[in-house]
């Protein structure tokens, strides 16, 4: 079979599977999801050559960004917290005159002008859901799909010579259980359901969780409730929006331009946030357990503030939900009306089964730059990362490498093979630059830099260039 882009408009249907036809599309690849790492991947398979086909349960593109999407984790004050430069795709930059932090509505005109400029939307089947992929004939998968209007018929199947799963990783929420809460009288939402403050208003509010959700959120209830408890587990470095004047990520990147060994550059760092924030202590915060990037950035400039305002109280683990308060690990008692779990997001793979993504007994996938699994080379995943910096470029080059990848098993064998050894090869499952905290929330915790030059190495070896 060869990569031509002309063979794949075929929608033939001779082909069946357990009964039902199967529209064969020929060479043509699968993208599931059309927010950012999902147009990024519809961009370079169409950039390196296939036909594309994008399936996008949602009526339009943006992923998460697009709020007006029943599982869109953002809230009305969403802006970025990667700056602008480390966030946008490598060939298509933010405008000039965009703040260093976009709000979220930016990002998603951001999104759509990407979609629009590079004449991604022909390829995509808005308003359908993929609910199942399977592994076919000769390296193919069987997907398919349905409407996600009521009318919008029966399931359909499609052959490709590759799927590229862009579906995301921040929409599931991660429900911690509690001892009592089926008994609680308060209300109880996870983060994925806070949309705007003016749920928070006039309420008591209870927030667990401190990372950027559970942070924004217990900033928001400073101001608009009567009330805020913050409940964390653990204490965490606050890193300012700005340090030294600049974004702070780009400090960072500007380190790392310089090749600042790691542990150099943890050291300033953390004296950095010293000398500016101080001890956080002194504020009635927990101290941090672990070292500055031991732990997913939380990047916030407004929480010391509203805690040495008194707006926000400080509080440790949740022990137990009673009748009408919530017991905390230090024997106190709080009484919120309102608790919002910003405790994060699971993965979700539900059209997989799971060993087809090396998917451990925790729901956690084993991938090679979290991107390629072991035994299915037309297989991929896009935006599988947690990085210290903007998300879109590593699914721009992720997408270019499994777009190398799939064109080089054809053209170049001997490539793809050496590719191959790679992933299988790997022991590491790592790119992050020393420990992280043992938690879920540091399945996917990647330094930009250190993963990224690995994505370069993996590209070299595709083109070989090594
Ligand atoms: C509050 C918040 C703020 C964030 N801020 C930043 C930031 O500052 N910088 C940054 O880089 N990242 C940030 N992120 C991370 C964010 O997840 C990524 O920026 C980005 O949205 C990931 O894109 P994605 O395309 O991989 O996933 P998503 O944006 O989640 O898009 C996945 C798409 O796949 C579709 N889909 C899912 N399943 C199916 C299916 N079975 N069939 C068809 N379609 C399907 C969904 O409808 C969705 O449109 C933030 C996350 C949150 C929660
Ligand atoms: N642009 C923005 O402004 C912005 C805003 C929000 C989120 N985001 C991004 O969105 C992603 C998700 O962030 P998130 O804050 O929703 O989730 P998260 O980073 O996974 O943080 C979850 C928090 O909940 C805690 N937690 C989890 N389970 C718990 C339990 N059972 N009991 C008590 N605490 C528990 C975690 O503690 P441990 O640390 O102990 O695990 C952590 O503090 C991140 O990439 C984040 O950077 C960006």
């Amino acid at each position: 079979m060869s990569y031509d882009p002309s063979e794949s408009t075929g929608t033939g249907t001779t082909l069946w599977r357990d009964g039902w036809p199967v529209y064969d599309r020929g060479a043509t690849v699968c993208v599931i999801g059309a927010g950012p790492s999902g147009l990024t991947a519809v961009k370079n398979l169409k950039e390196a050559g296939f036909g594309v086909d994008c399936y996008e349960r949602e009526t339009s593109v943006g992923g998460g960004w697009n709020w007006r999407h029943d599982r869109s984790p953002v809230y009305a004050s969403t802006h970025l917290i990667s700056s602008k430069p480390l966030t946008q795709f490598p060939d298509f930059p933010m405008p000039d005159d965009w703040p260093d932090y976009p709000h979220h509505s930016r990002v998603l005109s951001y999104l759509d002008h990407y979609a629009d400029h590079f004449d991604l939307k022909p390829h995509i089947w808005f308003g359908t859901e993929v609910v199942k992929v399977e592994p076919a004939d000769g390296g193919t998968w069987d997907v398919t799909t349905r409407s996600t209007s009521k009318y919008g018929g029966a399931e359909r199947i499609h052959r490709y010579a590759g799927v590229m799963v862009a579906n995301g990783h921040n929409w599931s929420p991660k429900m911690p259980a509690y001892e009592g809460l089926e008994d609680f009288r308060g209300e109880v939402i996870h983060a994925g359901a806070y949309k705007d403050a003016a749920q928070l208003r006039g309420r008591r509010v209870l927030v667990v969780g401190g990372g950027n959700t559970g942070c924004d959120i217990a900033v928001e209830a400073a101001q608009q409730a009567t009330r805020c408890w913050h409940s964390t587990r653990r204490g965490y470095w606050y890193t300012p929006k700005y340090l030294l004047g600049r974004p702070a990520d780009q400090v960072n990147d500007q380190m790392l331009a310089l090749r600042v060994p790691f542990r150099v550059r943890q050291w300033f760092a953390q004296r950095t946030l010293g000398v500016t924030v101080g001890d956080t202590t002194r504020f009635g915060l927990p101290k941090p357990d672990h070292k500055l990037f031991q732990s997913h950035p939380v990047v916030n400039s407004q929480l010391l503030y509203y805690v040495g305002h008194g707006g926000i109280a400080p509080v440790p683990e949740i022990v137990r939900f009673q009748r009408n308060s919530v017991e905390l690990k230090n024997g106190e008692t709080v009484e919120p009306d309102l608790v919002v779990l910003a405790t994060g997001y699971v993965p979700r793979f539900e059209f997989l089964e799971p060993e087809l993504l090396g998917i451990d007994g925790q729901g956690r996938p084993r991938l090679y730059l979290h991107t390629f699994p072991r035994r299915f080379p037309t297989l991929a995943v896009a935006g599988l990362v947690q990085p210290d910096a903007g998300v879109f470029p590593m699914a721009h080059w992720q997408a270019v490498a499994f777009a190398l990848y799939l064109r080089a098993r054809e053209v170049a064998p001997q490539r793809a093979a050496a590719f191959g050894r790679r992933i299988e090869a790997e022991a590491n499952w790592s790119w992050h630059d020393g420990a992280t905290t043992d938690s879920t929330r540091h399945w996917f915790e990647v330094s930009h830099v250190t993963y990224l030059r690995e994505l370069q190495k993996a590209i070299d070896t595709l083109e070989g260039a090594r």
